[in-house]
């Protein structure tokens, strides 16, 4: 896989900048080998709490101070204390005693990194946007790069340089607990997102992140979200094929726009863990896009090279193992003794001085380009718009663009006024699972606290219908003080009682707030007390309308069929409830389409980028793609209160090279009596290819607002090489033979006249 190019003939996927690279090299060359590895060396925050202090505001510890930036001149710090979102008041204040230290002691400011995974997760006080599988439901590239322009400032009004997203896995397995954090299951729109976001948090240019912008981690590179036992960092099995074709297709867009950190998958492809892989790390990143960013590793994943993953005997060969591989920076998190084993590495010749330079180098670069070197610490006070109601009403937009409609039968909504209704469910009354994970606290607990000010369903609801058209009764609630899993004994009689009177029952239903590993599961049915308090209500003969909150499609083909209306509000951040007030009452239209497969069966999963194999004979027609699979709804699938007429699709030229333009329209007319918006996604089917190829691939997407009676017409281009595919010898190829595009019920063909093969793209 190794490209024959060598690395002076690829351009630098980030251009240079001439003063920040001599700056680096002079401060390099004044360096001791301790300085250097300090520089490589990230700790958490708490290691400088002041000890015995957990349950108290943080405290900075001058002994360990000392210990951090004095004797091992630590040069990255993350993490709010104990995991606990902190005011931007309070962020300045720690920033400038770590930098004011850093600064004194090592003279090299520190790089400050926190997730601030959809919105301002660890700011107490700044927005909370949807998360990510929300965003990519938007299919709106705007509103991704609004919500990372806006975290951005908000992050910085604390001072803090450095968040550790976008992460643009593919979320192709619905059991994974880290299935929300992506931009769904689909290659290109993780890259289209993952490339928004790089652009909003750190703007267009690299080399300078001006006072409003932050730096960017993408993660986790690579295959994360594909783990075979569903589990999380548990071992991926990917061909090298899918692997450049899909899992690599959003890293190298978001570094073609810039990012300038990477972090590591903390699992194993193909029996090899993702930190100690050359080829993956050194080759395809740095050698092959000639990119000068910094790769960091995911939390303790040099040590889980011994612990876990066992192919290092102890940690000083882990070390040896990752930082040789191409990491160059350790998120220890907890341990200095990173600095001690590599630096006798180092000495002993295990570990050349020429790549702890490369990894020195790339750090500095990224402190210069961040301006740290200017301006450590901001003021707060130069951040008026941190939490406004401007920010908040762009996570409101975002949020209203993110539900999907799955189902409305009858047209029941949206809901007819004056109607009495039962709002039910654990998920009702609960801003916890309106936010998921990583909101205020790692594992989002705390959130009804942190978010008081915020409308739950049940509260915007009130707000929406009047109070004396709401009941509530939640029949199934979750025990906030257990396992995300964790429900209370049922009251499923009083919330059938309270349902004789109303209207109809919007039950509120899904999963408690969870992240990462804590967020494993072992069925993926949605819960047994909620399976059963919609089985009960549907006995009212009430019409129900579901209300999914979740970060991952949990399987409800039981209750499907009991219910009226379906809507999947994922999980749409502290703005969710009033968005879906707005749009069940029609004030908004719905927009939203699944950026992921919604699996009717917990054993039947999988992509809508399947093999022709795998489900023979449903593409037949044009528009029956998810008609036979066992889905409970297809990728891409979504409804509104209008009605959108496809026609006129056309292409520029019925043949084509990888090097023409393919330039689409097709005509959208909105046929019902509202405005909506419509994504239009565009698919290519390659018929027959050299390797099985895929039965559909995403390959554009525009989303446009249609007035009703009117029609607009929509442009979508493509490069012919976009319809490339990697060979079975792990090089691209675009193959002579006739491809299908199609969007809504258009088709359209057109015909490659040349084959040509190339190995790694051109930046
Ligand atoms: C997660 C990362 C996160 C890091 C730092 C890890 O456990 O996998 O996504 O960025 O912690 O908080």
């Amino acid at each position: 896989m190794h490209s024959c190019t060598t690395k002076e003939t690829i351009k630098p996927a980030i251009a240079k900048d001439d003063v920040i690279e001599q700056k680096v090299e002079a401060l390099l060359s004044k360096m001791t080998l301790e300085e250097k590895i300090g520089q490589m060396t990230q700790l958490v925050i708490d290691v400088l709490r002041v000890p015995g202090t957990w349950n108290q505001e943080f405290q900075m510890s001058e002994a360990m101070m000392d210990s951090v930036f004095g004797k091992y001149k630590v040069g990255s710090i993350l993490n709010a204390p104990g995991t606990l979102a902190q005011t931007p008041q309070k962020w300045q204040e720690i920033i400038t005693q770590i930098q004011e230290k850093s600064i004194k002691e090592i003279g090299i400011p520190c790089l400050y990194g926190l997730d601030q995974n959809h919105g301002t997760t660890y700011t107490m006080g700044g927005i909370l946007f949807p998360q990510p599988l929300n965003l990519g439901a938007t299919f709106n590239r705007s509103l991704v790069l609004e919500s990372g322009s806006i975290t951005a400032y908000e992050t910085k009004a604390g001072s803090v340089p450095w968040t550790f997203c976008p992460t643009v896995d593919l979320g192709r397995d619905a059991r994974w607990p880290r299935m929300y954090e992506n931009y769904g299951e689909d290659a290109y729109l993780n890259a289209e997102m993952g490339r928004e976001a790089v652009l909003g948090f750190q703007g267009e240019n690299p080399n300078n992140i001006g006072k409003e912008k932050i730096a960017v981690c993408i993660k986790h590179y690579m295959g994360y979200g594909a783990p075979v036992s569903g589990k999380d960092r548990t071992p991926a099995i990917i061909s090298k094929q899918e692997l450049r074709e899909k899992h690599f297709a959003p890293f190298l867009e978001t570094i073609r726009a810039g990012a300038l950190s990477i972090m590591v998958n903390s699992a194993s492809i193909n029996g090899m863990p993702v930190h100690a892989d050359y080829d993956l790390l050194t080759v395809w990143l740095k050698e092959d896009l000639n990119w000068d960013g910094v790769i960091v590793t995911d939390w303790a994943d040099i040590n889980n090279l011994y612990t876990r993953e066992k192919i290092a005997a102890n940690k000083k060969e882990a070390i040896k193992l990752a930082i040789n591989a191409g990491i160059d920076m350790a998120m220890e998190p907890y341990n200095w003794d990173f600095c001690i084993y590599l630096k006798e590495l180092v000495q002993e010749g295990e570990v050349k001085m020429s790549r702890i330079d490369d990894a020195t180098r790339r750090i500095l670069r990224m402190k210069y380009r961040l301006g740290l070197f200017e301006t450590p610490v901001y003021n707060t006070e130069d951040f008026p718009l941190f939490g406004s109601e401007t920010h908040a009403l762009a996570a409101l937009k975002t949020a209203e663009e993110s539900m999907v409609l799955l189902k409305n039968e009858g047209n029941i909504l949206p809901l007819a006024e004056g109607k009495k209704i039962l709002v039910t469910g654990p998920n009702a009354n609960s801003m916890r699972t309106l936010n998921g994970g990583w909101s205020y606290t790692w594992q989002g607990k705390g959130a009804d606290i942190y978010a008081a000010d915020y409308n739950t369903i049940l509260e915007a609801f009130t707000a929406k219908f009047g109070s004396k058209n709401v009941v509530y009764e939640p029949g199934v609630t979750y025990n906030d003080e257990g396992q995300y899993w964790e429900e209370n004994t049922p009251e499923i009689a009083k919330a059938v009682a309270a349902a004789r009177g109303v209207d109809v029952i919007f039950a509120c239903i899904g999963e408690n707030s969870y992240c990462e590993t804590p967020g494993n599961l072992t069925d993926l049915t949605l819960s047994k007390n909620q399976l059963e308090l919609v089985k009960e209500l549907s006995k009212t003969g009430k019409p129900i309308v579901l209300i999914l909150n979740g970060g991952r499609p949990r399987i409800i083909n039981s209750i499907e069929p009991l219910a009226k209306a379906v809507v999947n509000i994922m999980l749409p951040g502290n703005l969710g409830g009033d968005a879906l007030a707005n749009l069940i009452s029609g004030e908004v239209n719905f927009s939203g389409k699944l950026p992921f497969s919604y699996p009717k069966a917990v054993n039947s999963l999988g992509s809508y980028d399947y093999k022709p194999s795998e489900q023979t004979g449903t593409m037949e027609g044009v528009y029956n793609y998810n008609a036979e699979l066992s889905f409970q709804w297809g990728f891409g699938f979504g409804l509104s209160y209008t009605e959108f007429e496809y026609s006129n699709l056309a292409v520029n030229k019925s043949s084509f090279t990888a090097n023409d333009e393919l330039i689409f329209t097709v005509d959208v007319t909105n046929k019902g009596n509202r405005a909506g918006k419509e994504s239009v996604l565009l698919f290519s089917s390659d018929l027959i290819a050299s390797l099985t190829p895929d039965v559909r691939r995403l390959r554009a997407f525009e989303k446009v607002e249609v007035q009703p009676g009117e029609t607009k017409t929509i442009t979508l281009k493509l490069k012919g090489s976009d319809l490339a595919f990697v060979g079975y010898d792990g090089k691209w190829v675009l193959e002579q033979g006739d491809f299908r595009i199609q969007t809504g019920n258009q088709v359209v063909a057109i015909n490659c006249t040349e084959t040509k093969k190339w190995v790694t793209p051109n930046i």
